[in-house]
C-alpha cells in the first residue's frame, strides 16, 4: 500500500535542476538570485494575501496570452485596471508541448507581421529577465495557465518571472489534453514542479499551486473530480508545497456545483489532515462553463452571468471567467478586460458569503462524498512504492476513469449523463469502485429523465452539446 507521505518528497533535486536550469532558453537563471527576487515582490502578489483579502465575493481570474511582449503588457494593465484580483498568463500551445524552437519562430514572425501565430504567451522563449518586466509595480498575483505535462522548464522561468500561482497537476495536465504523453512521466515531471514551487516556497510567501477539475469539460461524475482533486493535492503536498487550490468546472445543474463544492472544500481538508498536511492552505476555486460556448454574444453573456451568481452561491473563493468571444477564439484584451467588469457586476450585485444549502443539495452532497471515498479508499489500498505509483495503477485498472479523455492509459467504461435536474449521473461505472447503494441511487435519480423515449447516444449528444 502507498498512502500519500510526507516523507515523499524527492531527495537530490538539486543536480536535476542544474540540468534542467542549463537549458539555453533558461539563460543562466539561478535558483538562489531567483529566492531574492520573489523576497523583494510585494507581499501582494501571493495568493494567501489575495485570499484572505477577498470579502464577501469570489476573486476574479480571466485568461489571457498573446505573443508579442507589449501586447502581454497592455493586456495585464487593462485586466488590472477591469479589477482582475489575479492577472493570467496564459501559455501558447507550442511551449505546452516543449517545442521552444517553433514558438521562437512564430513569436518572431509575430512581432514582425504584427499578427499573432501563437495562441499564447511564448515564456520560455521570452525568457524569465523580461517577463519580469511585465510585472513591475504590480501588487496582484500572476497565474500561469497552460496544459503542459512535462512544465519543469516553464515552471522554473515562471517563478523566476515572479509567477507565483502555477496551475496543473500531473493528472489534469495530461489526461484532458494528450493521448499518448505516458501518465506516469507526467506524474514524475509534476513531482519536480510541486518541489521547485516547495523549494520557493516560505511560510509567509508560499507558491501556490492549483489543479484543474474540470479535466475534459465533458460530463465529467463530480466525484471522479473530487476524488482527482484530493489526489493532486496530496501528491503536491507531499513535496511540501504549502497553498493549493482545487477546483472544478460549471456543470450545468445548481444543485450539483453547490454540493460538489461543499464536499470538495471539507474533503480536501480531511484528507490532508489525516495524512499529516494540517498546515498546507487549500481553497477552492470555480471554473465557469467549460463546455461549447454560444457565437452568440447575448447567450454567452448570459451564459458567464449565470455563472458567475453559481459562484457566489457556492461561495467559491475565486472564479476563473470565459469571455463573450469564447467561442470564436482568443479574445482582444478589450473583450477580455469587459468580462472582468461584467462578472464583478454580477457578483457584487448578488452578493452571498455563505454556500447555499436544501435537502436535495445534502442528498446530493452525500452520494458525492460517498463515491469519492469509495475511489480514494480504492486507491489508497493499491500497491506500489510511493503514492503516484498507486495513482498511476488506478488509471490502468480503470478505478480513476474520465470520460472522453483522448488519453490511452484512461479506460474510458465509465458512461455519465444528465438527469432531470441536469445533474451528472453515472450511468455505467466501469471498473470505478462505487458501491451498489450509491449505484442504485445514481440509477433511480437517473429514471426521473429517462422515461423519455430517446436513445442512449441521443441523449449523450445531447447533453455534451447542452442542446435545448
Ligand atoms: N487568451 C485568453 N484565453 C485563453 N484561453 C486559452 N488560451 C487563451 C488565451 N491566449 C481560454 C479559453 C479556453 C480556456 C481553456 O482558456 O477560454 O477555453
Amino acid at each position: 500500500m502507498a498512502k500519500p507521505s510526507a516523507t515523499a518528497a524527492l531527495a537530490g533535486i538539486e543536480r536535476y535542476r542544474h540540468q534542467v536550469c542549463s537549458h539555453p532558453l533558461a539563460r543562466g537563471l539561478s535558483p538562489e538570485e531567483v529566492r531574492s527576487h520573489l523576497a523583494a515582490i510585494p507581499a501582494e502578489r501571493f495568493p494567501t494575501v489575495a485570499y484572505a483579502a477577498r470579502g464577501a465575493t469570489p476573486c476574479v481570474q480571466p485568461r489571457g496570452g498573446v505573443p508579442c511582449f507589449a501586447d502581454q503588457l497592455e493586456l495585464t494593465h487593462r485586466l488590472d485596471e477591469a479589477g482582475a484580483d489575479f492577472i493570467p498568463l496564459t501559455i501558447d500551445s507550442c511551449t505546452r508541448h516543449n517545442e521552444y524552437d517553433t514558438a521562437t519562430e512564430l513569436l518572431n514572425r509575430s512581432e514582425e507581421e504584427g499578427k499573432n501565430y501563437l495562441n499564447g504567451y511564448p515564456l520560455v522563449s521570452h525568457g524569465h529577465e523580461l517577463t519580469r518586466e511585465l510585472y513591475k509595480g504590480l501588487a496582484k498575483p500572476v497565474s500561469l495557465r497552460h496544459g503542459t505535462p512535462d512544465a519543469r522548464l516553464l515552471a522554473e522561468i515562471a517563478i523566476g518571472s515572479g509567477i507565483v500561482e502555477i496551475e496543473g497537476g500531473g493528472i489534469c495536465y495530461c489526461l484532458p489534453y494528450s493521448e499518448g504523453f505516458p501518465l506516469d512521466r507526467s506524474l514524475l515531471y509534476w513531482q519536480y514542479v510541486d518541489r521547485v514551487c516547495a523549494l520557493n516556497s516560505t511560510p509567509e510567501r508560499p507558491i501556490h499551486r492549483e489543479s484543474f477539475g474540470p479535466l475534459t469539460a465533458t460530463l465529467v461524475p463530480p466525484a471522479i473530480a473530487v476524488a482527482i482533486e484530493i489526489i493532486e493535492a496530496l501528491l503536491a503536498a507531499e513535496q511540501g508545497v504549502m497553498s493549493f487550490a482545487v477546483s472544478f468546472g460549471q456543470t450545468g445543474s445548481v444543485i450539483q456545483d453547490v454540493a460538489t463544492s461543499r464536499v470538495l472544500r471539507r474533503l480536501a481538508r480531511e484528507y490532508l489532515d489525516q495524512f499529516g498536511f494540517e498546515t498546507t492552505q487549500v481553497y477552492v476555486v470555480y471554473h465557469q462553463w467549460m463546455g461549447q460556448f454560444p457565437p452568440q454574444r447575448e447567450r454567452a453573456a448570459a451564459l458567464i452571468a449565470g455563472a458567475s451568481v453559481v459562484a457566489n452561491m457556492i461561495a467559491a473563493d475565486k472564479i476563473v471567467v470565459k469571455t463573450v468571444d469564447e467561442a470564436l477564439g482568443v479574445p482582444s484584451a478589450a473583450i477580455n478586460a469587459e468580462a472582468v467588469q461584467t462578472v464583478r457586476y454580477v457578483l457584487h450585485t448578488f452578493g452571498c458569503v455563505e454556500p447555499v444549502s436544501s435537502p436535495v443539495v445534502d442528498t446530493e452532497a452525500a452520494l458525492i462524498e460517498s463515491e469519492a471515498r469509495s475511489i480514494l479508499s480504492a486507491v489508497f489500498g493499491l500497491s506500489g512504492d510511493a503514492f503516484w505509483e498507486s495513482v498511476f495503477r488506478a488509471f490502468q485498472l480503470g478505478y480513476l476513469d474520465v470520460p472522453f479523455s483522448p488519453h490511452r492509459d484512461n479506460a474510458n467504461r465509465l458512461v455519465s449523463m444528465r438527469d432531470a435536474n441536469s445533474s451528472i449521473r453515472i450511468a455505467e461505472r466501469g471498473a470505478v469502485p462505487i458501491s451498489e447503494q450509491d449505484m442504485r441511487l445514481e440509477a433511480q435519480l437517473l429514471t426521473s429523465r429517462r422515461t423519455k423515449a430517446e436513445k442512449t447516444y441521443q441523449q449523450l449528444l445531447r447533453d455534451i452539446n447542452m442542446m435545448v
